[in-house]
């Protein structure tokens, strides 16, 4: 059974994505690492622990993490996930954060499991480059690592060639990119391949705890603005190609990411860049099937 570490700024997408984490019989949420992003740090790691109390996982531990980039600070995206991130109010959680900060955690838990953990990495790629700086040869533990981040041949999503995540934080891009691991990349191309429109959104029906939240944080977005008329998943993805990896093609390239500049972000094709396996094809009709079956969502 794969045991995933999310590490995450929730976050629409995020929050989705750990409840299909959450709700898959096949996976064990070892832990979750917050960074800042989306939202700020402060707001990301109440929206994990209010949304793991609210399913009743409280027992999984979650870890503080990084409020700020390597350089600079972040930029939040609350037009696009709203003031609370998640678009649903949440009782305040009852469950503190562990004590341990996310990089220890980290570095620990790889350590101690070898080859044993998978790392779902959906926010700015900051915790995962101070682990490496720390310590060093921390990824190459891990069985495997998904990440969301990156537009390779298609505009960015935050500027017009750099995709959010890799935007944030692009210092720790390039350095998780070159750090020398194995790294399946969802970026941006991928994530256009799926959506789900606002007329299907309304026609879902969800049954159990998790669905019903995952469903309610979808149709909500959609309620936030008239203008929505779909919605593209971007997160779902990486997490679906974590503990599923079926659900995508991929090809071996080697990404170089820009590291400053008005470019800063921006992922290209290099020869000297980091190798990756970059999601090609999305099996879009697999993927729905899977999250169909992890959120009990009827319809989609
Ligand atoms: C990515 O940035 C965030 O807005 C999403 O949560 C996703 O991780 C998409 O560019
Ligand atoms: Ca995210």
């Amino acid at each position: 059974m794969p045991q995933i570490i999310i590490d995450t700024d929730p976050g629409v997408d995020d929050a989705i994505a750990i409840l299909m984490a959450l709700a898959a019989p096949s996976v064990e949420v070892a832990g979750v690492t917050v960074v800042g992003g989306n939202v700020p740090h402060a707001r990301g790691l109440r929206n994990v622990l209010a949304l793991l109390d609210f399913v009743g996982r409280p027992g999984i531990p979650v870890h503080r993490g990084s409020s700020r980039p390597l350089a600079g600070r972040f930029a939040s995206a609350r037009h696009f996930h709203g003031f609370s991130g998640i678009t649903r109010r949440l009782p305040d959680p009852v469950t503190r954060p562990a004590p341990q900060r996310a990089v220890d955690f980290l570095a620990h838990q790889l350590a101690q499991r070898p080859g044993e953990l998978t790392l779902a990495a959906i926010g700015p790629l900051t915790n995962l480059a101070r682990l490496e700086r720390q310590h060093p040869g921390s990824l190459s533990r891990s069985a495997a690592l998904a990440v969301m981040g990156g537009a390779v041949d298609t505009p960015g999503n935050i500027t017009p060639h750099a995709e959010f995540n890799f935007h944030c934080d692009p210092l720790a891009a390039h350095e998780v990119l070159n750090a020398g691991v194995p790294l399946t990349l969802v970026d941006l191309a991928a994530c256009r391949q799926v959506s789900v429109t606002r007329e299907a959104a309304f026609a879902l029906k969800a049954t159990g705890t998790l669905g019903r939240l995952a469903l309610e944080i979808v149709q909500n977005w959609f309620r936030a603005d008239e203008r929505r008329e779909s919605m593209l998943f971007y997160d779902q993805i990486a997490m679906a190609a974590a503990f599923c990896p079926e659900v995508i093609t991929t090809r071996q390239v080697t990404l170089a990411v820009e590291t400053e500049g008005v470019a800063a972000g921006a992922s290209t094709v290099a020869a000297d860049g980091g190798p990756v396996a970059l999601a090609d094809k999305v099996d879009v009709e697999r993927l729905f099937a899977l999250m169909g079956a992890c959120l009990g969502w009827e319809g989609v």
